[in-house]
């Protein structure tokens, strides 16, 4: 299948209030890609995703299917587009099937909200296990797996996920990683990912970006970034 390009970002820079943050950060995700986001912590990650999913302004151009957008989040989830943010954010006084039903907000159907709610606890065993529980007693993993699940609720063509295993066990990120690979190879939805685990993450990426202190230092193959120094070197703080 011949790829398309999905998202791009041509010279986007961002930040809050005054400050900018990001500067000048061009990169495209091709349709059905794990595309990861590294480098160290306050180089700007989260700030790209916000502003893709338009929760910051930004200038530059932000272009979906080849169209410039500058939508609203509301208006992303209907065009196709998710974010799960960094840390877990999960209803804890709800159940974890309300939780999951919440992420489908936006479908009109509700036969159509639980076919889905179906689907993705047969995608996450482990919450299916768990659909009747309020979500604050889940643990840290099982919080991380439900707030991605909800996410993918919408069936978005992109997902925008923040560091899905903080604080995880090495086992909880092996799963996670094989989740993602696995919505990835099943749905085709490309994965725009910001991730420390880069020995788990760099050989299930297509493409992989590095920033440091806001500007894109380094893109290429996750395989070839694995073979490199610039990791080491951005993450020792020589760059
Ligand atoms: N809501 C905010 N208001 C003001 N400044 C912010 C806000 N959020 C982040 N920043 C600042 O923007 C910079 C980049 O933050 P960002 O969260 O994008 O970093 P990050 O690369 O995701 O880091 P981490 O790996 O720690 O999550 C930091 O200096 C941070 O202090
Ligand atoms: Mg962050």
């Amino acid at each position: 299948m011949e790829k398309g390009l999905l998202l791009e970002l041509k010279n986007v820079s961002a930040g809050y209030n005054e400050t900018k943050i990001i500067h000048d950060i061009s990169l495209a995700i091709d349709e059905g890609e794990i595309v990861a986001l590294m480098g160290p912590n306050g180089a700007g990650k989260s700030t790209i995703l916000k502003a893709i999913f338009g929760l910051i302004t930004h200038i530059g151009d932000v272009l979906l299917e080849g169209e410039k957008i500058y939508p609203s989040p509301h208006e992303l989830v209907k065009m196709g587009v998710a974010y799960v943010p960094q840390g877990r954010r999960v209803f804890n006084n709800l159940t974890v099937k309300e939780n999951l039903e919440l992420g489908g907000y936006s479908l009109k159907d509700n036969k159509e909200c639980m076919r889905r709610a179906e689907h993705l606890f047969n995608l996450f065993p482990a919450l299916h296990a768990k659909h009747d529980k309020l979500a604050g007693t889940l643990s840290g993993g099982q919080q991380q797996l439900l707030s991605t699940a909800r996410g993918l609720m919408t069936e978005p063509k992109l997902l925008l996920l923040d560091e899905p295993t903080l604080g995880l066990s090495p086992k909880v990120v092996k799963e996670i990683f094989q989740t993602i690979k696995d919505i990835n190879q099943n749905k085709k939805t490309a994965i725009l990912v910001v991730e420390h685990n880069l020995h788990s993450l760099l050989p299930i990426t297509n493409r992989a970006y590095v920033l440091v202190h806001g500007k894109i230092v380094a893109t290429d193959t996750g395989s070839n970034i694995a073979k490199s120094d610039i990791l080491e070197r951005v993450f020792m703080g020589k760059i």
